[in-house]
């Protein structure tokens, strides 16, 4: 006989390296726990870059402790009971094997006490197996900790990437939950040195305590998703968060779309909202990837709501809102290249060149070569315009499909508020 059955530890271990793979893979199965469990406060701590030592601890509502030795056993869930639940999800865990999968494959103990309980219970895993169990004083909540990470696994643990790299991908990775629940409290501490440290506030206030101030805002319901979209444009490395239904989602052919949307030097944080029935995560065990049920209609109206232009849904948010006209002012023409309006509060400076690329090419149609086509057909910049012209020019800017960027990324147009203008010359807006 060669066909041999593998032990169900060996397989238990094999099967880990589907949702395991890094340091940063379980930190995002427990901090996911600890945000299904109701945390408003999360604690990170790593040493090594997380293959030395991970620890989450929350004050989420705790593991019955009659519960606590199953929720190491494959399959074990709180969340959710049969299949069918599956089409009505709203918990980040659902498959019941994340705790399994680590336990397996590290050292790893659990201390948890449950809400309606005095006192907390911890037990000790290593590979899988139980090795003890006793009553310990702690507060409400969950405290997990996993150590020497694929000790029993040296063909993983050798793929390991350098402290540095693992460590940036957990920073990473907690920026996003950091995004995505502004109210919960997050700590990060690696090598015991505090690396964030995020008080609970609000969507907007977390965004800029991560990357500043000068987002616009996009607030859009469309049909039965709602999108919310913080747009930062013209920044020097284009990055795009994406989130649906609070989910951190990498699928690469979405964050694309997006980001010929948006264009490639944007900063962008966008969350998707949609009954959980039209979206499916259970494409990979690690729930990072997303598939639309209806996917061209939800992409269509996606862009929509990111391409609307209406003054009421785009505000600018470190300003007041702006006085509301439809009507351009052109003032003229710099380097016979940039076309200078003024409409309602802002002063716009349009790339004449790129307005009419970008027209050419949607109405060319994107197919191959289109960019190429409306680039050669297209008004060159250093062309001298007449006013008429520029008007035409901004009339045809308004019917854009997208009037953001050109077929190629770069942005079609700046705009600054007249407060900052005022405020450089010294005077009150
Ligand atoms: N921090 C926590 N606070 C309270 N309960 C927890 C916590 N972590 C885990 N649990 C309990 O342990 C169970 C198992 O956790 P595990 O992460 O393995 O599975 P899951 O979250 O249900 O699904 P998934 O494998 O998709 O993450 C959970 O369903 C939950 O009942
Ligand atoms: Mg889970």
């Amino acid at each position: 006989m060669f066909v041999k059955i593998l032990p169900p530890e060996v397989r238990s271990r094999i099967a880990a390296g589907e949702v395991i793979e890094s340091p940063a893979d379980v930190v995002k199965e427990l901090v996911e726990n600890s945000l299904d469990a109701k945390a408003t406060s999360v604690e990170v701590e790593i040493s090594k870059g997380g293959k030395r030592l991970i620890l989450v601890r929350d004050n989420g509502t705790g593991i019955h402790p009659e519960d606590l030795e199953k929720v190491v056993q494959e399959g074990a869930t709180s969340k959710i009971e049969s299949e069918k639940d599956l089409l009505n999800l709203s918990s980040y865990g659902f498959r019941g094997e994340a705790l399994h999968s680590i336990a397996s494959v590290s050292r790893m103990r659990i201390r948890s006490r449950f809400f309606q309980e005095r006192e907390g219970y911890e037990i000790e895993v290593e590979g899988g197996e139980i090795v003890s169990r006793r009553k310990v004083g702690m507060p409400i909540g969950t405290e997990v900790e996993v150590r020497d990470l694929f000790f029993n696994l040296p063909v993983r643990r050798k793929f390991l990437k350098r402290e540095d790299t693992e460590r940036r991908r957990i920073a990473d990775l907690l920026k996003e939950y950091a995004l995505v629940r502004p109210s919960v409290e997050l700590v990060f501490f690696s090598n015991a040195r505090e690396v964030l440290n995020l008080k609970p506030s609000d969507e907007l206030d977390r965004i800029e305590r991560l990357f500043g101030r000068g987002f616009e805002r996009i607030y859009r319901e469309a049909g039965f998703l709602k999108v919310r979209a913080y747009v930062k444009r013209n920044v020097s490395r284009g990055e795009l968060h994406l989130f649906v239904n609070s989910r951190p989602v990498s699928t690469r052919t979405f964050k694309e779309f997006l980001r010929k949307i948006l264009g490639y030097k944007t900063l962008g944080v966008i969350f998707v909202d949609m009954p959980p029935f039209m979206v499916d995560f259970n494409v990979h065990p690690k729930k990072r990837e997303v598939k639309f049920v209806k996917e061209r209609k939800t992409l269509s109206l996606i862009r929509d709501a990111l391409l609307s232009r209406e003054e009421d849904v785009i505000l600018h948010l470190d300003q007041e809102i702006p006085r509301y006209e439809t009507e351009f002012r052109v003032i003229g023409q710099l380097d016979n290249t940039i076309i200078l309006a003024q409409r309602g509060d802002y002063l716009y400076f349009f790339d004449q060149h790129l307005i009419s690329e970008r027209a050419n090419y949607e109405s060319l149609g994107e197919g191959k070569g289109a960019d190429e086509i409306a680039c050669r057909s297209a008004i060159k910049s250093g062309k001298r315009l007449s006013e008429k012209e520029m008007e035409e020019l901004i009339e045809t800017w308004k019917k854009l499909k997208n009037p953001h960027v050109c077929p190629h990324g770069r942005p079609i147009y700046y705009r600054i508020h007249l407060k900052d203008i005022y405020e450089k010359l010294g005077r009150s807006f």
